[in-house]
């Protein structure tokens, strides 16, 4: 029934405006919109004018007038921020640069649904310590206050003044991999290169030692288990085996992008 508690985007239009590629996202909140009773309009940055240089500011305000929701995958932040801003309507941030929140919400929905909840659990971040994914995870820790250890290579690891500002007791930062895995109940990993880097080869050599394979994982919590955001570029940052046996994790973790994104749009909606 439209307008009724469980189609809450009854006769309204959300659009999707994505300037990098993406399935789990695009699909999750297309498929989550029309199931909260809604219209998804795709927008790929390349088919609007935003592609050709119409500032955000413009883009913002048109868009704000004619569509109730936004959902924004893009590179810089501050560009997410100043659509919010200007165009008055929910913005949702589907990945930037320098965070991506949608996905944590749903890996922590996948930790309370495999493990019952993050209050004492040791969670490890083994990777990029400053990629979109970490500096996430690192705000969440904030917030909720669970174990939080990441291990990244030395060019890699969260700027001192990030960690200063985040000021969290419950992070900890090492180069070491096993140190980080050590007794951890959750073990998550990301792209060494995000959308953006794919260039940069350099960087790529770092992570030597810092794959998530069953070598590292002896030293995890008995019961532990693997998240990965997907993609994953198996025998890079995990392993072909363990990415098999955690799957059935890893993809429960994909799905819940669609609950996790879904329950996001009902609280906007109802605002
Ligand atoms: N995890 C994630 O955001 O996947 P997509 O890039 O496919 O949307
Ligand atoms: N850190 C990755 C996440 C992909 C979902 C990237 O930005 O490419």
């Amino acid at each position: 029934t439209p307008g009724s508690p469980a189609q809450p985007l009854a006769g309204q239009t959300w659009a999707l405006i994505f300037s990098k590629l993406s399935t789990r996202t695009r699909v999750s909140f297309e498929v989550g919109i029309r199931e909260l009773g809604g219209f998804a309009m795709f927008l790929s940055s390349n088919d609007i004018q935003l592609g050709r240089g119409e500032l955000i500011k413009d883009t913002a305000r048109v868009l704000g007038r004619v569509v109730h929701g936004a959902i924004i995958r893009t590179y810089g932040q501050s560009d997410v921020e100043e659509f919010a801003e200007l165009s008055g309507i929910p913005t949702i941030n589907a990945l930037t640069d320098d965070e991506h929140p949608c996905q944590i919400l749903a890996d922590l929905q996948t930790v309370r649904e495999k493990l019952g909840g993050w209050d004492g659990k040791k969670i490890a971040f083994i990777g990029d310590g400053f990629s979109n994914m970490t500096r996430s995870w690192l705000w969440a820790a904030k917030r909720l206050g669970f174990e939080l250890s990441v291990a990244s290579p030395e060019a890699c690891q969260p700027p001192a003044e990030f960690l200063e500002k985040l000021d969290a007791p419950n992070v900890s930062v090492t180069e070491s991999p096993a140190e980080a895995v050590e007794g951890a109940d959750v073990i998550n990993t990301d792209v060494w290169l995000s959308m953006g880097q794919e260039d940069q080869k350099e960087k790529e050599e770092e992570f030597a030692g810092f794959q998530v394979n069953a070598d590292l994982l002896k030293s995890a919590a008995d019961g532990h288990i693997v998240l990965h955001c997907l993609p994953a570029y198996r025998g890079k940052e995990i392993s072909e085996q363990v990415l098999e046996l955690h799957a059935d994790t890893i993809f429960q973790e994909a799905e819940n992008r669609l609950h996790a994104q879904k329950a996001v749009m009902m609280a906007l909606a109802s605002c």
